[in-house]
C-alpha cells in the first residue's frame, strides 16, 4: 500500500529523514511513532508530494510515485485520489457546520448528486457527529473537530487512509472514541497509516508499529514483538521471596540482594522453573515468585533514549 525505501529529506542543516524506509500493507492499521521533531510529519508529507525528498523512494497503493530525485505526477494524482488524509494542524470552516462542510467538500469530489445525502449522513454516523450535524463547527469541542476532520480525510470512500496526529490533544475518553472509529475504518477494508508521539495512542488499536527516532526506523514489526525482542535484549527481572535464604552459587544469573530472603534475578529469559528447583533443593519454599514484564512505555522510551 506505501513503501518508503531510504527516504532522506533535509531542511538547511537539519536531516530530518535520514535513509527512513518502511512499509505499510494493505489491511493494517500501522502506527507510526516517534518523539517530537523525529520527521514523523516530513514522512508524512512527502509519500503525499507535499514536501520534496532529497533522495530515496516512495511508492503508493503499488506505483512508484517518488524515485531519482523527482514525483512521477500522474501516478502521484491517481494515488492521491485514491487516499484520505488528515493534517497536523488543519483547520476547519468554524462558520459552517458539519453537513455544509462535507457538502462543500463532496462537490468538490464530483460526488454524484443523487448519492450525496446519503453518503454524508453514512459519514456523520460514522465519526459520531450526525447529531450535531447542523452545528456550528466553531463551537465545537477538539474531539469533535478531529471526528468531522477524519469524516474530511473519508469524504472520497479512500483505500489509504494517511492521519498526522490525529489523537494529538484529545482526552482519554475522546482517544477512546477515536480508536473505535479507526478500528471500524479497518473492519470496513482500510488501511490506516497513523502518526503519534504518544505510546497509548497506538496501543490496542495498531497492529503494527514503527518508532522514528531523528529520522530512521529504529524498529518495525508487530507490538507484542517489539516487547518480546526489548525483554530478551534488556533481560527479564524475576522477583523471588523464599522462608528462609537461598545461595545462587553456580548459576550464572545476576542476582540482586533486596532482603535476607527477597532478590531480583536478571536473567536472559523466563527461567521461574529454574529458580523453583534450585530453591527447592536447598529446603526452602517461594512465598513469592513474578516476573516483572516491562511496560510498553518502559520500551518505547528506551527505543527513543538508545539513539538519542
Ligand atoms: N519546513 C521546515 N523547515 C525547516 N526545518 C523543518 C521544516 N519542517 C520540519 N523541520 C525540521 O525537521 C525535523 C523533523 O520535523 P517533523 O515536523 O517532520 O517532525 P515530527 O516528528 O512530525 O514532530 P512533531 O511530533 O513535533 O510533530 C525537525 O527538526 C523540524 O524542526
Ligand atoms: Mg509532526
Amino acid at each position: 500500500m506505501l513503501v518508503v525505501e531510504d527516504l532522506v529529506k533535509v531542511y538547511g542543516d537539519v536531516r530530518a529523514l535520514d535513509g527512513l524506509s518502511l512499509e505499510v500493507k494493505e489491511g493494517q492499521i500501522y502506527g507510526f511513532l516517534g518523539p517530537n521533531g523525529a520527521g514523523k510529519s516530513t514522512t508524512l508529507l512527502s509519500t503525499l508530494g507535499l514536501v520534496y525528498p532529497n533522495s530515496g523512494r516512495i511508492s503508493l497503493l503499488g506505483r512508484e510515485v517518488f524515485h531519482n530525485g523527482k514525483f512521477n505526477k500522474g501516478a502521484l494524482l491517481e494515488a492521491k485520489s485514491r487516499i484520505g488524509y488528515m493534517p497536523e494542524h488543519a483547520t476547519l470552516w468554524d462558520f459552517l457546520t458539519p453537513y455544509q462542510t462535507l457538502e462543500i467538500l463532496a462537490d468538490s469530489f464530483d460526488i454524484p448528486r443523487t448519492e450525496r445525502k446519503e453518503r454524508i449522513r453514512e459519514l456523520l454516523e460514522t465519526v459520531n457527529l450526525w447529531e450535531v450535524k447542523d452545528k456550528k463547527a466553531g463551537k465545537f469541542s477538539k474531539g469533535m473537530r478531529q471526528r468531522l476532520l477524519l469524516a474530511q480525510a473519508l469524504i472520497n470512500d479512500p483505500e489509504l487512509l494517511i492521519l498526522d496526529e490525529p489523537m494529538s490533544g484529545l482526552d482519554p475518553k475522546g482517544i477512546a472514541e477515536f480508536k473505535e472509529i479507526i478500528k471500524e475504518q479497518r473492519k470496513a477494508g482500510k488501511t490506516v497509516f497513523f502518526s503519534s508521539h504518544i505510546l497509548a495512542h497506538v496501543e490496542e488499536v495498531c497492529d503494527t508499529v514503527g518508532v522514528i527516532v531523528r529520522g530512521k526506523l529504529r524498529v518495525e514489526g508487530n507490538i507484542n514483538d517489539i516487547r518480546e525482542n526489548f525483554l530478551r535484549k534488556a533481560g527479564y527481572l524475576i522477583l523471588l521471596e523464599t522462608t528462609k535464604p537461598v545461595s545462587f552459587e553456580g548459576v550464572d544469573w545476576e542476582v540482586e540482594r533486596v532482603s535476607p530472603t527477597k532478590y531480583g534475578i536478571k536473567a536472559p529469559s523466563d527461567i521461574r522453573e529454574d529458580v523453583n528447583d534450585l530453591v527447592w533443593r536447598q529446603g526452602a519454599k517461594i512465598l513469592q515468585l513474578m516476573v516483572r514484564v516491562p511496560s510498553l512505555e518502559e520500551v518505547f522510551l528506551s527505543l527513543v533514549k538508545e539513539e538519542g
